[in-house]
Formats: structure tokens, C-alpha cells, sequence
């Protein structure tokens, strides 16, 4: 990254995100560096129906869209650029940041840019001390989202895998629903795990040893339902019980995506998206790495988890390529990031 920006100076992009359930803003200066960074998470709007309703978290970032981006603008008041998730996500959600980032962009006639929600986990890990360098392997795994693709430059992307039936994080907030342990699951069973014996209750690794790069989780999900249904968990078993299920997904997650860098002959892991906050899943990609030659990379915990300053360094790393989005751009509740592998045809109906 050389810094220079828009007509070819240092600028400020103004970050929205509003695809979930967090009403997002911050400003990242071209080098670069986070100048503010503020989200407004609806969590404890949603908790209650232990999920995110979508017409509930459209009329939240309604009210709070305006407070937020207000608070970082008296921290920053110069925007060169504005830059909104326009997709994959709610519509009613993403439609509330991407208008009002248009409606910005007009009124201080500066350009508008769209940003693909995944990119933006993806720019998050560019925000750490050390951005790692390309190709890379990616995995960006959320609530939403389990994927594995192969990143040769910034923007030029391929689709090695995806989870054929629940995201990584679906399956941690699920989980964590049946133990009555709160949402979003994640950061509950990752608290809960700590001193837990990781092996203490086997739980299946789905797709761990298939050649494609497809993940899998629903039978995990359906194992743990299982056991929970014949075991009360307190103390010590809940521990072992947490530390057990977070292993089982790290393990599947850090092998299949070992095993690309590999195949592929990259040196370099970047994990990404919620789940990429888990402990022992960057702890146990670290371990991996050490014995691999290879180097992996995640971004700061709280820029895993959806923000705004991931949104702004996408924006300010197409805007230094000369890139900006027309007005009528359209906002996509689905947008795959890359196009997929062709088909395998070693891999019966799948693809590699
Ligand atoms: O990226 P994100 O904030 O929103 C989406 O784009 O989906 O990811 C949210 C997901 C949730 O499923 C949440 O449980 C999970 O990330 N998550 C975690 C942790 N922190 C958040 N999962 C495991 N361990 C964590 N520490
Ligand atoms: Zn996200």
C-alpha cells in the first residue's frame, strides 16, 4: 500500500456498516491508520429472541445511524470519501447505512463507494500492526458466512470452499442457545471453554478428510444437541463441554485451510469475520503455522467482529485504484465475494 490516495493525496474515508445487527461507523486515514471507530451493537435488542430479527434491526439502525456517524465526525470532521456495505446482509438493514452514505456523499460532494461486506473482513486483517502480504489464503468465517478462498491480489479473489449447511459462528450460536449461555454464542462459549479439557467430549470433524473445501457443521450441531440431551452441564463438564466444541470446529477450520496453502504453495494465512475472534482458533492456527514454514495472520479481535474501520479501509483501497460506485448502485442481500472453482471431476458433484 503506497498511501496515496484519491487525486493523489492522503484522505479520510468515512466507513458505514449496517448489514446486521451492528450500526457502524469510523474513519481510516490513508497509511493506514484508524482515526475514530464507534459501533452500536443491537445485541441486547435481539437477545431476548435469541437471534436477529431483521425488521427489529432496520428500525434500530434507523434510530441510531444519525448518533453514530454524528459521534465520529466530531472526532474527524474532514471526509475525503464515503464508503457503505452494500451487501450480502439484510436488505432493510443495508439499505439504511447505504442511503444514508449516498445522501452524505451528496450533500458534501465527495464520491460514494459500495463495499461487499466480506471484502471488508477481509481489509480488516490489512488494520493490523503487520498487514500480511498476498497471495493469501483466506478464511473468513462469521456468523453467516464459513468460506475459504484463494486472495492473489487485492480484489482478485477465488472461491476454493463453503460450508454446504450452517456458518461456523451459526453453528457456536447455536450450540450455545441449547446451553442457555446467551448471544451471540461465540464470545460466551469461547469465555466459558477457558481451562476446559478440549478432549474431553468427542464430537465429529464433518468434511475434515473430504478432498473438496467444503465444511460442514450441521452434524456437529446435531451431536452436540445429542449429548446435551442426556447430560446437564455445570462447573467442570460445561468447561470441558465448551473447550470440546470449540476444538472441534478450530480443528476442521485451521486443517482444511492449512491443507489449501499448501496445495496451493502460499505462505500466508489471513483468518477473518466474527469467528475469527476466537481464541482457540488463532491460537491453534498459530500452533499449526509454527510447524509449517507458513505465516498466519488475523486481525485485532475487534475488528474481527462487524465494524466500520474494515469498511473504510475497503473503500480506501479502491479509491486509491481509481474506483468509486455510481448512485444508483443496487444494494444485494446475496453477493458472493468470487467466483467458484470450476468443477473437480475427481470430486463426484462437487467442487474442488
Ligand atoms: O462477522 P460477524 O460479527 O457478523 C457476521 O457477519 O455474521 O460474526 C458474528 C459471529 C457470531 O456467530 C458470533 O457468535 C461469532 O461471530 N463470534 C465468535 C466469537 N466472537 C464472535 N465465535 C467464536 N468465538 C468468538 N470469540
Ligand atoms: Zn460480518
Amino acid at each position: 500500500m503506497n498511501g496515496i490516495g484519491y487525486h493523489g493525496h492522503f484522505m479520510n474515508v468515512l466507513g458505514i456498516e449496517s448489514s446486521c445487527d451492528e450500526t457502524a461507523a469510523a474513519v481510516v486515514a490513508s497509511g493506514p491508520c484508524v482515526l475514530a471507530n464507534l459501533v452500536s451493537s443491537q445485541v441486547e435488542t435481539h437477545a431476548r429472541f435469541g437471534g436477529v430479527v431483521p425488521e427489529v434491526a432496520s428500525r434500530e439502525h434507523i434510530l441510531r445511524i444519525g448518533p453514530v456517524v454524528q459521534n465520529v465526525l466530531d472526532q474527524v470532521s474532514h471526509v475525503d470519501a464515503v464508503a457503505a456495505t452494500i451487501g450480502p446482509g439484510l436488505l432493510g438493514a443495508l439499505l439504511v447505512g447505504a442511503q444514508f452514505a449516498k445522501a452524505f456523499a451528496l450533500a458534501r460532494g465527495i464520491p460514494f463507494i459500495g463495499i461487499n461486506h466480506l471484502e471488508g473482513h477481509l481489509a480488516a486483517a490489512l488494520l493490523a500492526p503487520e498487514a500480511p502480504p498476498f497471495p493469501q489464503i483466506v478464511l473468513v468465517v462469521s456468523g453467516g458466512h464459513t468460506h475459504l478462498y484463494l486472495a492473489r491480489a487485492w480484489g482478485d479473489y477465488t472461491l476454493l470452499g463453503g460450508t454446504r449447511d450452517d456458518a461456523a459462528g451459526e453453528a457456536f450460536d447455536k450450540v450455545a442457545k441449547l446451553l442457555g449461555l446467551g448471544y451471540p454464542g461465540g464470545v460466551c462459549i469461547d469465555r466459558t471453554a477457558v481451562g476446559g479439557n478440549p478432549h474431553a467430549v468427542e464430537l465429529p470433524r464433518g468434511l475434515k478428510f473430504h478432498p473438496s473445501y467444503e465444511f460442514s457443521f450441521s452434524g456437529l450441531k446435531t451431536s452436540a444437541a445429542n449429548y446435551l440431551a442426556t447430560h446437564s452441564l455445570s462447573g467442570d463438564a460445561l468447561r470441558d463441554f465448551c473447550a470440546s466444541l470449540q476444538e472441534a470446529i478450530a480443528d476442521v477450520l485451521v486443517h482444511k485451510t492449512m491443507r489449501a496453502a499448501k496445495e496451493y504453495g502460499v505462505k500466508t494465512i489471513v483468518l477473518a469475520g466474527g469467528v475469527a475472534a476466537n481464541s482457540r482458533l488463532r491460537s491453534l492456527l498459530d500452533e499449526r503455522c509454527a510447524a509449517s514454514g507458513i505465516r498466519g495472520f488475523a486481525p485485532p479481535k475487534a475488528l474481527c467482529t462487524d465494524n466500520a474501520a474494515m469498511i473504510a479501509m475497503a473503500g480506501l483501497q479502491r479509491l486509491e485504484r481509481g474506483e468509486q460506485s455510481p448512485m444508483d448502485v443496487p444494494i444485494r442481500s446475496r453477493w458472493p465475494l468470487a467466483p467458484p472453482l470450476p468443477r473437480d471431476p475427481r470430486i463426484k458433484g462437487r467442487r474442488a
